[in-house]
């Protein structure tokens, strides 16, 4: 039988002296084993094969895991201890692309924290919710009498981008030059030139030059009128936060949504329960949300400190996988245990955690109460099994469905 990569002999980096040799597991998070059929998986074998809390991996520059999800949801909220300044591996990557919010530590976080905090509100998400279900059930009801799919590119992948347009109030014919979902050299490649972020920035940067002239209503106008320090926010500050928000939006919704389909197409009496009810939707979103985190960010450890017995360096990098504590002996898809649950990092934990959250739920249940509403069975397509792709943001590349189209619904889109 073939050894799982991670126990291999250790290469790379040399581990520094302070690493206890048996901490030391060979894991590229870029190169997971199984992780093109499913993303999660790799990182529950590990944590079951490590049966430590804390490894280091002499890949990707040498850097920590948590493998506990109440560390990880704790060093997500330490920024005293743990900073943001780069949040990927290896360093070299996350020095190229600092971005604000996302790369700074409280103080400074704060003040531009404050300009996504009021724009992106509970009215925002309110004012949004009528297009995100004329997006949804558009969708679904030109599938509905095929009978198939490929859910990610036929029904989920144009939401988010086309949402983003309309918060922004650009011509969705604008966005069409922008990388598709999953698009991400990185993945295959990670000396690769990363281009994403230059490719969103730079279409940001023309339509931010205009609203600071110009301004109206819309997500970008309001970011790009705000005030940082009680001074008018500059035009690469506005580019910056406009960038996190848009590629923050994407994939991470879509990839969630394919998680959350091919689980339910693979546990019959939830998917049945919640097209009978749908009331019961946000709280199977809320569970689901908990049991399927997507993303693997990294802290870097700011003074010398212990974590479960083992010593940190400062300098050191920690990776903060996408463990769950959430499984099927919980049964947690009734919505009822989550609340008196410890907090969970799929939206990450502290003064970072995702600021679009609320919308990003909300999103993920409009989508499936306009699913569910006109296909209610369906099952994976046996002839073509789930993709996937491991990293920084876990991706569902494909997820081939089929139904009886008889067993659907037409229901007129509002
Ligand atoms: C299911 C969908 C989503 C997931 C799983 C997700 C996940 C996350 C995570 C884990 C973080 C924290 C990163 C860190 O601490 O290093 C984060 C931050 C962020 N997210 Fe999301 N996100 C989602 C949707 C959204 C949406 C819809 C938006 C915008 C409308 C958004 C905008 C952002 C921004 C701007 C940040 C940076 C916040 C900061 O650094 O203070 N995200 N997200």
């Amino acid at each position: 039988m073939n050894e799982p990569m991670w126990a291999l002999e250790a290469r790379s980096v040399e581990p520094p002296p302070h690493v206890p040799p048996d901490c030391v597991f060979d894991v590229d998070l870029y190169r997971m084993p199984g992780s093109e059929r499913d993303f999660l998986a790799p990182w529950k074998a590990l944590q079951q094969a490590a049966r430590r809390p804390l490894v280091w991996t002499p890949r990707n520059g040498g850097h920590w895991i948590a493998l506990r999800p109440s560390d990880v949801a704790r060093i997500y909220a330490d920024h005293v201890n743990f900073s943001s300044r780069l949040t990927i591996v290896p360093r070299e990557w996350g020095e190229r692309f600092p971005l604000r919010p996302t790369t700074l530590d409280p103080p400074a976080h704060l003040l531009y924290r404050r300009v996504l905090t009021a724009v992106l509100t509970r009215t925002t998400t309110e004012r949004a919710e009528p297009h995100i279900r004329m997006l949804a059930a558009r969708a679904a009801e030109r599938l509905r009498l095929r009978g198939e799919c490929e859910l990610m590119a036929d029904f989920a992948a144009g939401i988010p981008l086309a949402l983003f347009a309309h918060l922004a109030n650009i011509p969705r014919s604008l966005t069409e030059s922008l990388p598709a979902y999953a698009d991400d050299p990185r993945a295959d490649d990670p000396s690769a030139a990363p281009p994403m972020m230059e490719r969103f920035a730079r279409f940001l940067r023309g339509i931010i030059a205009e609203r600071r002239a110009h301004p109206g209503e819309d997500l970008l106008s309001r970011i790009a009128t705000s005030t940082v320090e009680d001074r008018p926010i500059d035009e690469d500050e506005a580019v910056e936060l406009a960038t996190a928000v848009l590629t923050g939006s994407l994939d991470t919704v879509v990839s969630t949504w394919g998680l959350m389909i091919l689980h339910l197409a693979r546990t019959e009496a939830l998917r049945r329960r919640l097209a009978a009810d749908p009331s019961a939707i946000p709280g199977a979103i809320a569970a689901m949300l908990r049991r399927f985190p997507i993303m693997t960010k990294a802290r870097v450890v700011r003074h010398d400190q212990d974590l479960e017995g083992v010593r940190m360096r400062a300098g050191d990098m920690v990776v903060l996988p996408p463990l769950s504590d959430a499984d099927d002996a919980h049964g947690d898809e009734a919505g009822c245990p989550v609340a008196r649950r410890a907090p969970h990092s799929t939206f990450g934990n502290g003064v970072h955690r995702c600021p679009g959250a609320s919308l990003a739920q909300r999103e993920l249940e409009i989508m499936l109460e306009e699913w569910l509403a006109r296909v209610p069975e369906f099952a994976v397509d046996p002839r073509q099994a789930p993709r996937m792709r491991g990293g920084v943001l876990g991706t569902v590349l494909a997820l081939h469905l089929r139904w009886d189209p008889s067993s659907t619904r037409s229901v007129t889109p509002a």
